[in-house]
């Protein structure tokens, strides 16, 4: 039996499923992160400071502070601000979760960290440049002098922008989750593409699929770097991938499109890269 629910949150309100779909990558992206520091992040005395800002699930979180960081994250979905804050409590694990927005958040208890990191092209559902340039410099001001920004997104080759299909599985027993991400070629006046995600969940005999439809703020390398300049206190060091392999560093060009930004916070915030 299938029914269907189409809404613009829907897969961030199943953590579950959202979790599931994206578990493969946490083991790469929490080894990438500790070696990105231990290459290029401040002298370190204790375990890493983390923000995660859009944590979603808090997949990142758990794994992090499995392996005794601190770690921080806010989402702007309370579903996944209650699943991430369970998750850690069930395992034990320290943490603080809460609800906030990319573009305007504030971090308790005036802490700064070590390492910001948003990854999977979740600074494009930020859909204004200005939008976009507060949250950078709210990134740059939550990190201490030397700390690293770590953002990773698709960049648009508005030349040639086909409609793209990505398929990601989850299993777990007694359920499984086929996700199929379409993106729509880019609208470049408008800097924008149309998404959506089907997710095909079958769990106890019964298939239903639930559709999410949304918009992400496009980024050619051109209009990145432009982005980058509005906030000289944030240098770009590095050009990584989706692999996320610390031995193979790139251009931030189209030869790629999805890229790992690494950026470190100089000493004084307005100094210019
Ligand atoms: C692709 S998920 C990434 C989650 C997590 N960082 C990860 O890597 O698994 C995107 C997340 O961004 C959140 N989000 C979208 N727009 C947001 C905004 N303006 N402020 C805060 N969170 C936002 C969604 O609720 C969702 O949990």
């Amino acid at each position: 039996m299938s029914a269907s629910k189409q809404s613009a949150t829907a897969w961030y309100d199943s953590p579950l499923y959202y979790d599931m779909v994206y578990a493969d990558y946490t083991k790469k992206e929490t080894r990438f992160i500790e070696g990105i520091m231990e290459r290029r992040g401040p002298a370190l005395t204790g375990p890493l400071r983390v923000l995660e800002p859009a944590c979603g699930s808090g997949r990142l979180l758990e794994s992090l502070a499995a392996r005794g960081h601190v770690v921080h994250g806010f989402d702007l979905n309370k579903h996944q601000v209650a699943f991430a804050q369970k998750r850690l409590k069930a395992k034990g694990l320290q943490g603080r979760v809460w609800r906030d927005r990319l573009q305007d958040f504030t971090v308790p208890l005036r802490v700064r960290y070590d390492v910001v990191h948003c990854f999977v092209s979740t600074f494009k559902y930020i859909d204004t440049e200005a939008g976009a340039v507060r949250a950078l410099r709210r990134m740059a001001a939550a990190l201490r002098p030397g700390g690293l920004l770590l953002l990773g997104l698709h960049l648009t080759d508005y030349r040639n922008s086909p409609p793209d299909h990505e398929r990601w599985i989850g299993r777990k027993p007694g359920i499984r989750v086929v996700s199929d991400t379409l993106s729509a070629p880019a609208n470049r006046p408008a800097r924008t593409e149309a998404m959506r995600t089907r997710m095909r969940i079958t769990e106890r005999g019964q298939t239903r699929v639930e559709e999410t439809l949304w918009d992400f703020r496009t980024y050619s390398p051109a209009e990145l770097r432009a982005l980058l300049r509005q906030v000289p206190s944030l240098r770009l060091l590095a050009c990584h991938d989706f692999h996320y392999d610390l031995g193979s560093e790139r251009k931030l060009d189209l030869a790629y499109s999805d890229v790992l930004l690494v950026l470190r916070k100089g000493r004084a915030d307005g100094r210019r890269r």
